[in-house]
């Protein structure tokens, strides 16, 4: 399973692959995180309105894409990802923002080479079968965060489709499955008994933590560092689970996190290997 393939203390994930060095969530931050020497990375799930798997963080596409000056395609004033198909997704740029905004100064302090401008500028939103074949053919392990599929309320069946996948793709033991709708989670579990599960939790800790992770057999439990200490890492570990903390860009707090035993998921993961 996933944590037979990364280390059994001190993880570093690379947070939407580098993407500190290169657009987030592409095939060539993910090629990045390889290179850098990360144990794994972090990607996110949203789905297209014809339905297919693809890899974006937003709900928006404004941000991260061409949208704003592709006149042809921005036909809904939210620019949600989920109101375009995956043929027009797929027209999308989405590298060259990563140039013009700069968001982690990669560009200006020269991190980013010349010679990597117009790979970055050819970056299309990658589908999750292409994350997964990534993933096999270069035995890089993935973080797959499903985001919320705005799916009707209580509608669990797209984790069926997702899973469907790992199974087709013979990914299911390089993958740890993650997600803020618990929901989501209990659906894999039900799915399948050996995949690696993460339970995402952003401002307060569920109640009965352990007993809550072990609702889900879960593997892991991935906290906002902000509600993080030694103590929990210490303590879940003590229970038997994995502690990884996102989005750790203090370097000196990842190194803390590490020393603990506990994993951090970073925008900087060059920095920390
Ligand atoms: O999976 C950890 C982290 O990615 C959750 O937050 O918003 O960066 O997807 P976000
Ligand atoms: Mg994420």
């Amino acid at each position: 399973m996933f944590f037979e393939h990364v280390p059994r203390r001190g993880l570093i994930c690379a947070h939407r692959g580098a993407r500190s060095i290169a657009p987030e969530n592409t095939l060539l931050a993910m090629t990045m995180a390889k290179a850098c020497g990360a144990h794994c990375w972090e990607t996110d799930i949203r789905m297209s309105k014809d339905g297919k798997l693809i890899v974006f963080h937003d709900d928006s596409l404004e941000r991260t894409t061409n949208i704003a000056v592709n006149r042809a395609l921005k036909k809904h004033p939210d620019c949600s990802v989920n109101c375009y198909t995956l043929a027009e997704l797929r027209e999308l740029d989405v590298g060259s923002w990563f140039l013009s905004d700069d968001p982690f100064g990669a560009v200006a302090s020269g991190e980013v080479a010349d010679v990597q401008y117009e790979t970055i500028k050819r970056q299309r939103i990658p589908l999750l079968r292409e994350v997964l074949d990534f993933s096999k053919k270069h035995s890089f392990p993935v973080n797959l965060e499903i985001k919320d599929l705005k799916t009707p309320s209580g509608d669990v069946l797209v984790v069926d489709r997702i899973m469907e996948m790992l199974f087709e793709t013979g990914t299911m033991d390089m993958v740890l499955l993650s997600s803020f709708r618990h929901e989501y989670l209990h659906r894999a579990r039900a799915l399948n008994k050996e995949i690696d599960i993460a339970v995402l939790a952003e401002e307060q800790h569920p109640q009965d933590l352990i007993q809550y992770l072990r609702s889900f057999q879960a593997a892991a439990y991935h906290p906002n560092v902000d509600i993080c200490d030694e103590e929990l890492i210490n303590g879940l570990q003590r229970a038997g689970f994995r502690v990884n903390c996102w989005t750790v860009n203090d370097m000196k707090r990842a190194q803390e996190i590490l020393r603990t035993g506990g994993g951090v998921i970073t925008d900087w993961p060059q920095r920390l290997i």
